[in-house]
Protein backbone atom coordinates (compact mmCIF):
# COMPACT_ATOMS: atom_id res chain seq x y z
CA UNK A 1 0.00 0.00 0.00
CA UNK A 2 1.40 3.52 -0.65
CA UNK A 3 0.04 5.88 2.63
CA UNK A 4 2.34 5.57 5.74
CA UNK A 5 0.80 4.65 8.93
CA UNK A 6 0.28 8.47 10.09
CA UNK A 7 -3.27 7.77 8.37
CA UNK A 8 -5.92 7.33 11.60
CA UNK A 9 -7.08 4.29 12.50
CA UNK A 10 -10.41 3.88 10.37
CA UNK A 11 -7.77 2.83 7.19
CA UNK A 12 -6.08 0.26 9.60
CA UNK A 13 -9.96 -0.91 10.44
CA UNK A 14 -10.37 -1.14 6.66
CA UNK A 15 -7.22 -3.26 5.56
CA UNK A 16 -8.38 -5.35 8.16
CA UNK A 17 -12.08 -5.30 6.58
CA UNK A 18 -11.32 -5.32 2.94
CA UNK A 19 -8.86 -8.44 3.63
CA UNK A 20 -11.73 -10.03 5.42
CA UNK A 21 -13.91 -9.34 2.47
CA UNK A 22 -11.21 -10.15 -0.31
CA UNK A 23 -11.04 -13.52 1.32
CA UNK A 24 -14.47 -13.95 2.13
CA UNK A 25 -16.11 -13.06 -1.38
CA UNK A 26 -14.02 -16.40 -3.55
CA UNK A 27 -15.52 -18.84 -1.27
CA UNK A 28 -18.88 -17.39 -0.78
CA UNK A 29 -19.62 -16.03 -4.23
CA UNK A 30 -22.31 -18.11 -5.49
CA UNK A 31 -24.38 -17.82 -2.12
CA UNK A 32 -23.80 -14.10 -1.93
CA UNK A 33 -26.86 -11.45 -1.86
CA UNK A 34 -23.51 -9.92 -4.02
CA UNK A 35 -22.34 -9.88 -7.84
CA UNK A 36 -19.02 -11.89 -7.16
CA UNK A 37 -16.13 -8.90 -7.75
CA UNK A 38 -15.07 -10.15 -10.94
CA UNK A 39 -17.94 -9.83 -13.02
CA UNK A 40 -18.14 -6.34 -11.91
CA UNK A 41 -16.83 -4.59 -15.14
CA UNK A 42 -16.62 -7.41 -17.59
CA UNK A 43 -20.52 -7.86 -18.49
CA UNK A 44 -20.94 -4.06 -18.61
CA UNK A 45 -19.61 -1.84 -21.27
CA UNK A 46 -21.39 1.93 -20.85
CA UNK A 47 -19.44 5.08 -20.00
CA UNK A 48 -20.03 4.22 -15.91
CA UNK A 49 -19.78 0.44 -15.87
CA UNK A 50 -20.34 0.42 -12.24
CA UNK A 51 -21.72 3.58 -11.53
CA UNK A 52 -25.45 4.40 -13.60
CA UNK A 53 -26.04 3.32 -16.71
CA UNK A 54 -28.60 1.08 -15.36
CA UNK A 55 -31.23 -0.49 -17.84
CA UNK A 56 -33.87 -3.28 -17.40
CA UNK A 57 -31.13 -5.38 -19.43
CA UNK A 58 -27.93 -4.58 -17.04
CA UNK A 59 -27.16 -6.45 -13.67
CA UNK A 60 -25.31 -3.90 -11.73
CA UNK A 61 -27.46 -2.96 -8.37
CA UNK A 62 -26.04 -6.13 -6.86
CA UNK A 63 -22.59 -4.93 -7.40
CA UNK A 64 -23.20 -2.97 -4.22
CA UNK A 65 -26.68 -3.80 -2.75
CA UNK A 66 -28.29 -7.03 -1.35
CA UNK A 67 -32.01 -7.87 -1.36
CA UNK A 68 -31.95 -10.14 1.00
CA UNK A 69 -28.89 -11.56 2.20
CA UNK A 70 -26.78 -7.97 2.59
CA UNK A 71 -23.71 -8.14 4.83
CA UNK A 72 -24.01 -4.82 6.20
CA UNK A 73 -25.99 -2.58 7.89
CA UNK A 74 -26.24 0.98 5.44
CA UNK A 75 -28.46 0.76 2.85
CA UNK A 76 -28.06 -2.89 2.06
CA UNK A 77 -24.26 -2.32 0.89
CA UNK A 78 -21.82 -4.65 2.25
CA UNK A 79 -20.77 -1.66 4.79
CA UNK A 80 -22.14 -0.46 8.42
CA UNK A 81 -21.85 3.20 7.58
CA UNK A 82 -21.12 6.08 4.63
CA UNK A 83 -18.52 5.84 4.85
CA UNK A 84 -17.17 1.94 4.91
CA UNK A 85 -20.12 1.51 1.50
CA UNK A 86 -17.02 2.43 -1.22
CA UNK A 87 -14.55 0.34 0.33
CA UNK A 88 -15.23 -3.15 -1.12
CA UNK A 89 -14.09 -1.69 -4.59
CA UNK A 90 -12.20 1.60 -3.50
CA UNK A 91 -10.48 0.77 -0.27
CA UNK A 92 -6.56 -0.71 -0.29
CA UNK A 93 -6.86 -4.19 -2.38
CA UNK A 94 -10.18 -3.69 -3.96
CA UNK A 95 -11.56 -3.98 -7.29
CA UNK A 96 -8.23 -3.73 -9.60
CA UNK A 97 -10.60 -1.52 -11.74
CA UNK A 98 -11.64 0.88 -9.37
CA UNK A 99 -9.14 3.94 -8.79
CA UNK A 100 -7.87 3.15 -5.08
CA UNK A 101 -9.07 6.21 -2.86
CA UNK A 102 -8.98 6.34 0.86
CA UNK A 103 -9.88 9.31 2.71
CA UNK A 104 -7.30 10.39 5.84
CA UNK A 105 -7.44 12.95 8.50
CA UNK A 106 -5.27 15.50 6.12
CA UNK A 107 -7.46 15.42 3.28
CA UNK A 108 -11.08 14.75 3.79
CA UNK A 109 -11.19 12.29 6.20
CA UNK A 110 -12.07 12.02 10.19
CA UNK A 111 -9.66 11.99 12.58
CA UNK A 112 -9.02 10.09 15.64
CA UNK A 113 -10.40 12.76 18.14
CA UNK A 114 -14.07 12.65 15.81
CA UNK A 115 -15.40 9.41 16.76
CA UNK A 116 -18.93 9.96 17.58
CA UNK A 117 -22.19 10.18 15.62
CA UNK A 118 -23.82 12.83 17.64
CA UNK A 119 -21.22 15.52 17.05
CA UNK A 120 -21.66 17.63 14.28
CA UNK A 121 -18.85 18.37 11.57
CA UNK A 122 -18.64 21.64 10.01
CA UNK A 123 -16.27 22.17 6.63
CA UNK A 124 -13.84 25.15 7.96
CA UNK A 125 -14.36 28.22 6.70
CA UNK A 126 -17.93 27.85 5.20
CA UNK A 127 -19.86 31.27 5.80
CA UNK A 128 -22.85 31.88 7.58
CA UNK A 129 -25.84 31.68 8.05
CA UNK A 130 -26.08 27.63 7.10
CA UNK A 131 -22.31 26.71 7.20
CA UNK A 132 -21.87 23.27 5.95
CA UNK A 133 -22.65 20.51 8.68
CA UNK A 134 -23.16 16.59 8.85
CA UNK A 135 -23.53 14.36 11.65
CA UNK A 136 -19.81 12.49 11.35
CA UNK A 137 -21.55 9.12 11.78
CA UNK A 138 -23.07 9.98 8.16
CA UNK A 139 -19.68 11.97 6.78
CA UNK A 140 -18.88 9.84 3.49
CA UNK A 141 -17.48 9.79 -0.44
CA UNK A 142 -21.27 9.88 -1.14
CA UNK A 143 -21.46 14.01 0.63
CA UNK A 144 -19.15 14.67 -2.64
CA UNK A 145 -20.23 11.78 -5.08
CA UNK A 146 -23.51 10.59 -6.58
CA UNK A 147 -22.71 7.16 -6.76
CA UNK A 148 -25.39 6.30 -9.27
CA UNK A 149 -24.38 8.92 -11.46
CA UNK A 150 -27.87 10.74 -11.13
CA UNK A 151 -28.06 12.79 -13.95
CA UNK A 152 -29.77 15.39 -12.73
CA UNK A 153 -27.38 15.51 -9.30
CA UNK A 154 -23.82 15.64 -11.07
CA UNK A 155 -21.52 18.03 -12.87
CA UNK A 156 -18.45 17.61 -15.56
CA UNK A 157 -16.38 20.72 -14.28
CA UNK A 158 -14.05 22.28 -16.65
CA UNK A 159 -10.81 20.91 -17.64
CA UNK A 160 -11.84 17.23 -16.71
CA UNK A 161 -13.02 14.57 -18.90
CA UNK A 162 -15.53 13.02 -16.75
CA UNK A 163 -18.15 13.99 -14.44
CA UNK A 164 -16.04 12.07 -11.46
CA UNK A 165 -19.62 11.97 -10.20
CA UNK A 166 -19.19 15.38 -8.48
CA UNK A 167 -22.24 16.28 -7.06
CA UNK A 168 -23.51 19.64 -8.94
CA UNK A 169 -24.69 20.73 -5.57
CA UNK A 170 -22.62 19.61 -2.48
CA UNK A 171 -24.03 21.78 -0.14
CA UNK A 172 -27.79 21.96 -0.68
CA UNK A 173 -29.68 25.18 0.50
CA UNK A 174 -26.82 27.44 0.62
CA UNK A 175 -26.62 30.92 -1.20
CA UNK A 176 -23.01 30.56 -2.60
CA UNK A 177 -20.95 33.41 -2.54
CA UNK A 178 -19.30 32.02 -5.98
CA UNK A 179 -20.20 28.63 -7.33
CA UNK A 180 -23.19 28.62 -9.37
CA UNK A 181 -25.40 25.16 -9.95
CA UNK A 182 -27.15 26.77 -12.15
CA UNK A 183 -24.73 27.68 -14.85
CA UNK A 184 -24.61 23.83 -15.13
CA UNK A 185 -25.93 22.68 -18.88
CA UNK A 186 -28.84 20.49 -18.30
CA UNK A 187 -28.66 18.15 -21.08
CA UNK A 188 -24.46 17.34 -21.14
CA UNK A 189 -23.88 18.11 -17.45
CA UNK A 190 -21.03 20.80 -18.08
CA UNK A 191 -20.32 24.06 -16.62
CA UNK A 192 -17.74 26.27 -17.43
CA UNK A 193 -16.93 26.76 -13.73
CA UNK A 194 -13.67 24.55 -12.91
CA UNK A 195 -12.74 22.36 -9.47
CA UNK A 196 -11.48 25.46 -7.14
CA UNK A 197 -15.18 27.10 -7.82
CA UNK A 198 -16.67 24.06 -6.92
CA UNK A 199 -14.67 23.39 -3.82
CA UNK A 200 -15.87 27.07 -2.53
CA UNK A 201 -19.38 25.59 -2.26
CA UNK A 202 -18.66 23.96 0.94
CA UNK A 203 -15.58 26.75 1.99
CA UNK A 204 -17.72 29.74 0.83
CA UNK A 205 -14.62 32.01 2.79
CA UNK A 206 -12.11 30.74 0.67
CA UNK A 207 -12.27 32.28 -2.87
CA UNK A 208 -12.53 35.93 -3.61
CA UNK A 209 -10.42 38.89 -3.32
CA UNK A 210 -8.40 39.89 0.25
CA UNK A 211 -11.24 43.04 0.56
CA UNK A 212 -13.81 41.03 0.28
CA UNK A 213 -15.67 40.47 3.48
CA UNK A 214 -17.08 37.28 4.97
CA UNK A 215 -18.96 35.93 7.54
CA UNK A 216 -17.72 32.91 9.05
CA UNK A 217 -18.44 31.43 12.98
CA UNK A 218 -14.83 31.82 14.60
CA UNK A 219 -15.29 29.81 18.37
CA UNK A 220 -18.97 30.21 17.57
CA UNK A 221 -19.01 33.72 17.21
CA UNK A 222 -20.05 35.28 13.94
CA UNK A 223 -17.06 37.24 13.05
CA UNK A 224 -16.15 38.83 9.25
CA UNK A 225 -12.86 38.02 7.87
CA UNK A 226 -10.65 38.31 4.97
CA UNK A 227 -8.75 35.97 2.96
CA UNK A 228 -5.47 35.52 0.53
CA UNK A 229 -6.94 36.29 -2.83
CA UNK A 230 -7.83 33.49 -4.50
CA UNK A 231 -9.19 33.35 -7.65
CA UNK A 232 -10.51 30.15 -10.19
CA UNK A 233 -7.79 31.02 -12.23
CA UNK A 234 -4.56 29.97 -11.82
CA UNK A 235 -1.84 32.30 -10.74
CA UNK A 236 0.80 32.68 -13.45
CA UNK A 237 4.34 31.47 -12.06
CA UNK A 238 7.84 32.00 -13.36
CA UNK A 239 8.49 28.91 -14.92
CA UNK A 240 12.02 28.55 -13.61
CA UNK A 241 11.99 30.11 -9.84
CA UNK A 242 8.23 28.98 -9.33
CA UNK A 243 7.68 32.65 -8.32
CA UNK A 244 4.10 33.96 -8.59
CA UNK A 245 4.41 36.84 -11.33
CA UNK A 246 2.03 39.26 -9.62
CA UNK A 247 2.04 39.51 -6.03
CA UNK A 248 1.19 43.25 -6.16
CA UNK A 249 -1.97 43.33 -3.86
CA UNK A 250 -2.98 47.13 -4.47
CA UNK A 251 -4.44 46.96 -8.50
CA UNK A 252 -7.99 45.89 -7.28
CA UNK A 253 -7.40 43.05 -9.96
CA UNK A 254 -7.30 39.53 -7.70
CA UNK A 255 -4.85 37.38 -9.57
CA UNK A 256 -4.25 35.21 -6.70
CA UNK A 257 -4.09 31.29 -6.77
CA UNK A 258 -6.52 28.54 -7.29
CA UNK A 259 -6.85 25.82 -3.78
CA UNK A 260 -4.39 23.37 -5.80
CA UNK A 261 -1.54 25.94 -5.73
CA UNK A 262 -0.94 26.45 -2.41
CA UNK A 263 -3.72 22.53 -1.48
CA UNK A 264 -1.42 19.53 -2.77
CA UNK A 265 -2.32 18.76 -5.94
CA UNK A 266 0.76 16.11 -6.59
CA UNK A 267 1.45 14.61 -3.74
CA UNK A 268 2.95 11.82 -4.41
CA UNK A 269 1.13 8.12 -3.13
CA UNK A 270 -1.71 10.29 -1.99
CA UNK A 271 -5.00 11.31 -3.86
CA UNK A 272 -6.39 15.28 -3.90
CA UNK A 273 -8.34 15.99 -2.18
CA UNK A 274 -8.74 12.89 -0.55
CA UNK A 275 -5.62 12.24 1.54
CA UNK A 276 -2.53 14.02 1.99
CA UNK A 277 1.05 13.86 3.29
CA UNK A 278 0.48 17.01 5.13
CA UNK A 279 -2.31 18.62 7.34
CA UNK A 280 -5.01 21.02 5.93
CA UNK A 281 -3.64 18.90 2.60
CA UNK A 282 -0.84 21.63 2.77
CA UNK A 283 2.22 19.70 0.84
CA UNK A 284 5.91 19.70 2.54
CA UNK A 285 4.04 21.25 5.89
CA UNK A 286 4.75 18.70 9.06
CA UNK A 287 2.12 17.88 11.71
CA UNK A 288 2.58 20.40 13.79
CA UNK A 289 2.41 22.85 11.05
CA UNK A 290 5.60 24.64 12.53
CA UNK A 291 7.01 24.97 9.04
CA UNK A 292 3.74 26.90 7.21
CA UNK A 293 6.31 29.83 5.86
CA UNK A 294 7.13 26.73 3.30
CA UNK A 295 3.53 27.14 1.81
CA UNK A 296 4.73 31.18 1.72
CA UNK A 297 8.14 31.42 0.09
CA UNK A 298 7.48 28.88 -2.47
CA UNK A 299 5.54 32.04 -4.64
CA UNK A 300 7.23 34.89 -2.63
CA UNK A 301 10.56 35.76 -3.07
CA UNK A 302 11.28 36.90 0.02
CA UNK A 303 14.21 39.32 -0.99
CA UNK A 304 11.75 41.17 -2.84
CA UNK A 305 9.42 41.75 0.16
CA UNK A 306 9.08 45.34 1.10
C1 LIG B 1 -21.56 1.38 -6.92
C2 LIG B 1 -22.41 0.92 -5.86
C3 LIG B 1 -23.90 1.06 -6.05
C4 LIG B 1 -24.66 0.61 -7.11
C5 LIG B 1 -24.18 -0.12 -8.35
C6 LIG B 1 -26.02 0.92 -6.78
N1 LIG B 1 -26.07 1.56 -5.56
FE1 LIG B 1 -27.73 2.22 -4.63
N2 LIG B 1 -26.60 3.04 -3.14
C7 LIG B 1 -25.25 2.89 -3.04
C8 LIG B 1 -24.78 3.64 -1.88
C9 LIG B 1 -23.36 3.72 -1.39
C10 LIG B 1 -25.93 4.23 -1.31
C11 LIG B 1 -26.00 5.16 -0.13
C12 LIG B 1 -25.36 6.51 -0.47
C13 LIG B 1 -26.27 7.49 -1.08
O1 LIG B 1 -27.46 7.56 -0.70
O2 LIG B 1 -25.83 8.28 -1.95
C14 LIG B 1 -27.05 3.81 -2.11
C15 LIG B 1 -28.36 4.15 -1.84
C16 LIG B 1 -29.44 3.62 -2.52
C17 LIG B 1 -30.81 3.83 -2.15
C18 LIG B 1 -31.28 4.66 -0.98
C19 LIG B 1 -31.50 6.06 -1.49
C20 LIG B 1 -31.86 7.02 -0.40
O3 LIG B 1 -32.72 7.87 -0.65
O4 LIG B 1 -31.22 6.98 0.66
C21 LIG B 1 -31.57 3.15 -3.06
C22 LIG B 1 -33.08 3.08 -3.10
C23 LIG B 1 -30.67 2.54 -4.01
N3 LIG B 1 -29.39 2.84 -3.64
C24 LIG B 1 -31.06 1.76 -5.08
C25 LIG B 1 -30.21 1.30 -6.06
C26 LIG B 1 -30.66 0.62 -7.28
C27 LIG B 1 -32.11 0.35 -7.60
C28 LIG B 1 -29.56 0.33 -7.98
C29 LIG B 1 -29.48 -0.27 -9.36
C30 LIG B 1 -30.35 0.33 -10.36
C31 LIG B 1 -28.41 0.79 -7.21
N4 LIG B 1 -28.87 1.38 -6.07
C32 LIG B 1 -27.11 0.63 -7.59
C33 LIG B 1 -24.43 2.18 -3.87
C34 LIG B 1 -24.80 1.65 -5.09
C1 LIG C 1 -14.69 16.60 -0.19
C2 LIG C 1 -15.21 15.99 -1.38
C3 LIG C 1 -14.86 14.56 -1.67
C4 LIG C 1 -15.02 13.46 -0.86
C5 LIG C 1 -15.54 13.42 0.56
C6 LIG C 1 -14.62 12.32 -1.64
N1 LIG C 1 -14.22 12.72 -2.88
FE1 LIG C 1 -13.61 11.52 -4.41
N2 LIG C 1 -13.17 13.15 -5.55
C7 LIG C 1 -13.40 14.45 -5.19
C8 LIG C 1 -12.89 15.33 -6.22
C9 LIG C 1 -12.93 16.85 -6.21
C10 LIG C 1 -12.35 14.51 -7.22
C11 LIG C 1 -11.67 14.92 -8.52
C12 LIG C 1 -10.20 15.14 -8.24
C13 LIG C 1 -9.40 15.45 -9.48
O1 LIG C 1 -9.55 14.72 -10.48
O2 LIG C 1 -8.61 16.40 -9.46
C14 LIG C 1 -12.56 13.14 -6.78
C15 LIG C 1 -12.19 12.02 -7.51
C16 LIG C 1 -12.50 10.70 -7.15
C17 LIG C 1 -12.25 9.54 -7.94
C18 LIG C 1 -11.62 9.52 -9.32
C19 LIG C 1 -10.15 9.34 -9.14
C20 LIG C 1 -9.44 9.24 -10.46
O3 LIG C 1 -8.33 8.66 -10.44
O4 LIG C 1 -9.95 9.75 -11.47
C21 LIG C 1 -12.68 8.46 -7.24
C22 LIG C 1 -12.63 7.01 -7.66
C23 LIG C 1 -13.19 8.95 -5.98
N3 LIG C 1 -13.05 10.32 -5.96
C24 LIG C 1 -13.71 8.14 -5.00
C25 LIG C 1 -13.99 8.58 -3.72
C26 LIG C 1 -14.24 7.70 -2.60
C27 LIG C 1 -14.28 6.19 -2.68
C28 LIG C 1 -14.44 8.50 -1.52
C29 LIG C 1 -14.64 8.07 -0.08
C30 LIG C 1 -13.57 7.22 0.45
C31 LIG C 1 -14.37 9.88 -1.97
N4 LIG C 1 -14.06 9.89 -3.30
C32 LIG C 1 -14.61 11.00 -1.18
C33 LIG C 1 -14.03 14.88 -4.03
C34 LIG C 1 -14.35 14.09 -2.94
C1 LIG D 1 -18.78 -2.71 -6.90
C2 LIG D 1 -17.60 -1.95 -7.01
C3 LIG D 1 -17.68 -0.46 -6.74
C4 LIG D 1 -18.22 0.15 -5.63
C5 LIG D 1 -18.87 -0.47 -4.40
C6 LIG D 1 -18.01 1.57 -5.81
N1 LIG D 1 -17.36 1.79 -7.00
FE1 LIG D 1 -16.79 3.59 -7.76
N2 LIG D 1 -16.01 2.69 -9.40
C7 LIG D 1 -15.97 1.34 -9.61
C8 LIG D 1 -15.29 1.06 -10.87
C9 LIG D 1 -15.05 -0.32 -11.46
C10 LIG D 1 -14.93 2.32 -11.40
C11 LIG D 1 -14.16 2.58 -12.71
C12 LIG D 1 -15.06 2.40 -13.86
C13 LIG D 1 -16.13 3.43 -13.89
O1 LIG D 1 -15.81 4.62 -14.02
O2 LIG D 1 -17.32 3.05 -13.72
C14 LIG D 1 -15.39 3.32 -10.46
C15 LIG D 1 -15.24 4.67 -10.64
C16 LIG D 1 -15.58 5.64 -9.69
C17 LIG D 1 -15.35 7.05 -9.83
C18 LIG D 1 -14.64 7.73 -10.98
C19 LIG D 1 -15.63 8.17 -12.00
C20 LIG D 1 -14.98 8.98 -13.09
O3 LIG D 1 -15.70 9.79 -13.71
O4 LIG D 1 -13.76 8.86 -13.32
C21 LIG D 1 -15.84 7.64 -8.70
C22 LIG D 1 -15.82 9.11 -8.38
C23 LIG D 1 -16.37 6.60 -7.86
N3 LIG D 1 -16.21 5.39 -8.49
C24 LIG D 1 -16.95 6.82 -6.62
C25 LIG D 1 -17.50 5.83 -5.83
C26 LIG D 1 -18.15 6.08 -4.57
C27 LIG D 1 -18.28 7.44 -3.94
C28 LIG D 1 -18.56 4.88 -4.09
C29 LIG D 1 -19.34 4.59 -2.82
C30 LIG D 1 -20.50 5.44 -2.56
C31 LIG D 1 -18.18 3.87 -5.04
N4 LIG D 1 -17.55 4.50 -6.08
C32 LIG D 1 -18.42 2.52 -4.89
C33 LIG D 1 -16.48 0.36 -8.78
C34 LIG D 1 -17.13 0.58 -7.58
C1 LIG E 1 -19.42 18.60 0.72
C2 LIG E 1 -18.65 19.68 1.28
C3 LIG E 1 -17.18 19.80 0.96
C4 LIG E 1 -16.60 20.00 -0.28
C5 LIG E 1 -17.30 20.07 -1.63
C6 LIG E 1 -15.20 20.20 -0.04
N1 LIG E 1 -14.94 20.09 1.30
FE1 LIG E 1 -13.15 20.38 2.20
N2 LIG E 1 -13.96 19.89 4.01
C7 LIG E 1 -15.28 19.58 4.22
C8 LIG E 1 -15.45 19.19 5.61
C9 LIG E 1 -16.76 18.79 6.27
C10 LIG E 1 -14.18 19.26 6.21
C11 LIG E 1 -13.82 18.92 7.66
C12 LIG E 1 -13.39 17.49 7.74
C13 LIG E 1 -13.04 17.09 9.16
O1 LIG E 1 -13.12 17.90 10.08
O2 LIG E 1 -12.69 15.91 9.35
C14 LIG E 1 -13.27 19.73 5.18
C15 LIG E 1 -11.93 19.97 5.37
C16 LIG E 1 -11.08 20.56 4.42
C17 LIG E 1 -9.75 21.03 4.66
C18 LIG E 1 -9.08 21.12 6.02
C19 LIG E 1 -8.44 19.87 6.45
C20 LIG E 1 -7.78 20.11 7.80
O3 LIG E 1 -7.66 19.14 8.52
O4 LIG E 1 -7.41 21.27 8.09
C21 LIG E 1 -9.23 21.49 3.48
C22 LIG E 1 -7.85 22.08 3.24
C23 LIG E 1 -10.25 21.29 2.50
N3 LIG E 1 -11.37 20.74 3.09
C24 LIG E 1 -10.10 21.63 1.16
C25 LIG E 1 -11.04 21.33 0.18
C26 LIG E 1 -10.79 21.43 -1.24
C27 LIG E 1 -9.50 21.88 -1.85
C28 LIG E 1 -11.95 21.07 -1.85
C29 LIG E 1 -12.19 20.92 -3.34
C30 LIG E 1 -11.30 19.98 -4.02
C31 LIG E 1 -12.94 20.77 -0.83
N4 LIG E 1 -12.33 20.91 0.39
C32 LIG E 1 -14.27 20.42 -1.05
C33 LIG E 1 -16.29 19.67 3.30
C34 LIG E 1 -16.12 19.85 1.93
C1 LIG F 1 -2.28 31.31 -1.02
C2 LIG F 1 -2.37 29.91 -0.70
C3 LIG F 1 -3.74 29.31 -0.48
C4 LIG F 1 -4.80 29.29 -1.36
C5 LIG F 1 -4.88 29.90 -2.75
C6 LIG F 1 -5.84 28.53 -0.71
N1 LIG F 1 -5.43 28.12 0.53
FE1 LIG F 1 -6.53 27.12 1.91
N2 LIG F 1 -5.00 27.24 3.26
C7 LIG F 1 -3.75 27.76 2.98
C8 LIG F 1 -2.93 27.64 4.17
C9 LIG F 1 -1.48 28.10 4.29
C10 LIG F 1 -3.72 27.03 5.17
C11 LIG F 1 -3.34 26.73 6.63
C12 LIG F 1 -3.79 27.91 7.48
C13 LIG F 1 -3.45 27.74 8.96
O1 LIG F 1 -3.12 26.65 9.42
O2 LIG F 1 -3.56 28.75 9.69
C14 LIG F 1 -5.02 26.79 4.56
C15 LIG F 1 -6.10 26.22 5.23
C16 LIG F 1 -7.30 25.90 4.63
C17 LIG F 1 -8.41 25.26 5.29
C18 LIG F 1 -8.47 24.86 6.77
C19 LIG F 1 -9.13 25.95 7.61
C20 LIG F 1 -8.23 27.15 7.80
O3 LIG F 1 -8.56 28.24 7.29
O4 LIG F 1 -7.16 27.01 8.44
C21 LIG F 1 -9.38 25.09 4.35
C22 LIG F 1 -10.75 24.48 4.56
C23 LIG F 1 -8.87 25.60 3.10
N3 LIG F 1 -7.61 26.11 3.31
C24 LIG F 1 -9.56 25.55 1.90
C25 LIG F 1 -9.17 26.21 0.73
C26 LIG F 1 -9.95 26.22 -0.49
C27 LIG F 1 -11.26 25.50 -0.68
C28 LIG F 1 -9.26 26.99 -1.38
C29 LIG F 1 -9.69 27.40 -2.78
C30 LIG F 1 -11.05 27.94 -2.90
C31 LIG F 1 -8.05 27.44 -0.72
N4 LIG F 1 -8.03 26.94 0.56
C32 LIG F 1 -7.08 28.26 -1.30
C33 LIG F 1 -3.34 28.31 1.80
C34 LIG F 1 -4.15 28.57 0.70
C1 LIG G 1 0.69 29.85 -5.37
C2 LIG G 1 1.36 31.12 -5.10
C3 LIG G 1 1.19 31.76 -3.77
C4 LIG G 1 1.38 31.21 -2.52
C5 LIG G 1 1.75 29.77 -2.19
C6 LIG G 1 1.18 32.27 -1.57
N1 LIG G 1 0.86 33.43 -2.22
FE1 LIG G 1 0.49 35.22 -1.36
N2 LIG G 1 0.06 36.00 -3.17
C7 LIG G 1 0.16 35.34 -4.38
C8 LIG G 1 -0.32 36.21 -5.44
C9 LIG G 1 -0.39 35.86 -6.92
C10 LIG G 1 -0.69 37.41 -4.82
C11 LIG G 1 -1.24 38.66 -5.51
C12 LIG G 1 -2.73 38.49 -5.68
C13 LIG G 1 -3.35 39.69 -6.38
O1 LIG G 1 -2.66 40.65 -6.70
O2 LIG G 1 -4.56 39.62 -6.63
C14 LIG G 1 -0.42 37.26 -3.41
C15 LIG G 1 -0.68 38.24 -2.46
C16 LIG G 1 -0.40 38.13 -1.12
C17 LIG G 1 -0.63 39.17 -0.14
C18 LIG G 1 -1.28 40.51 -0.40
C19 LIG G 1 -2.79 40.42 -0.16
C20 LIG G 1 -3.51 39.70 -1.31
O3 LIG G 1 -4.19 38.70 -1.05
O4 LIG G 1 -3.40 40.15 -2.48
C21 LIG G 1 -0.21 38.68 1.06
C22 LIG G 1 -0.23 39.39 2.40
C23 LIG G 1 0.25 37.32 0.84
N3 LIG G 1 0.12 37.03 -0.49
C24 LIG G 1 0.72 36.47 1.81
C25 LIG G 1 0.95 35.12 1.65
C26 LIG G 1 1.26 34.21 2.73
C27 LIG G 1 1.38 34.61 4.19
C28 LIG G 1 1.40 32.99 2.16
C29 LIG G 1 1.68 31.67 2.86
C30 LIG G 1 0.62 31.21 3.76
C31 LIG G 1 1.21 33.13 0.73
N4 LIG G 1 0.94 34.44 0.47
C32 LIG G 1 1.28 32.10 -0.19
C33 LIG G 1 0.59 34.07 -4.56
C34 LIG G 1 0.86 33.16 -3.56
Amino acid sequence: MSFDMRIVSKPLFLVAAILALVLAIPSIALASGYNATETIVATNTAVYPVHGGYTSTTNKCKNCHAVHLATGTYVLTRGNSAAEACDVCHGIGGLPAAPEVVMNSYGHGLDTTETTNSITLYAPDDTTPTPYSVSQGSWGCDKCHSVHAAVTLIVKLAGFSSTKLLKADPNPGKSYYLWNPSLIDTSTRETTQNLTAWCSACHNANIGGHKDPKTVSLNGVDTTVYGHDTSVTAAATDAATGYALDVSPDNNINSGPQCEQCHALDDPGYSYPHSSSGPSLLKGVDSGKTNLDKVCVSCHNTSSLP
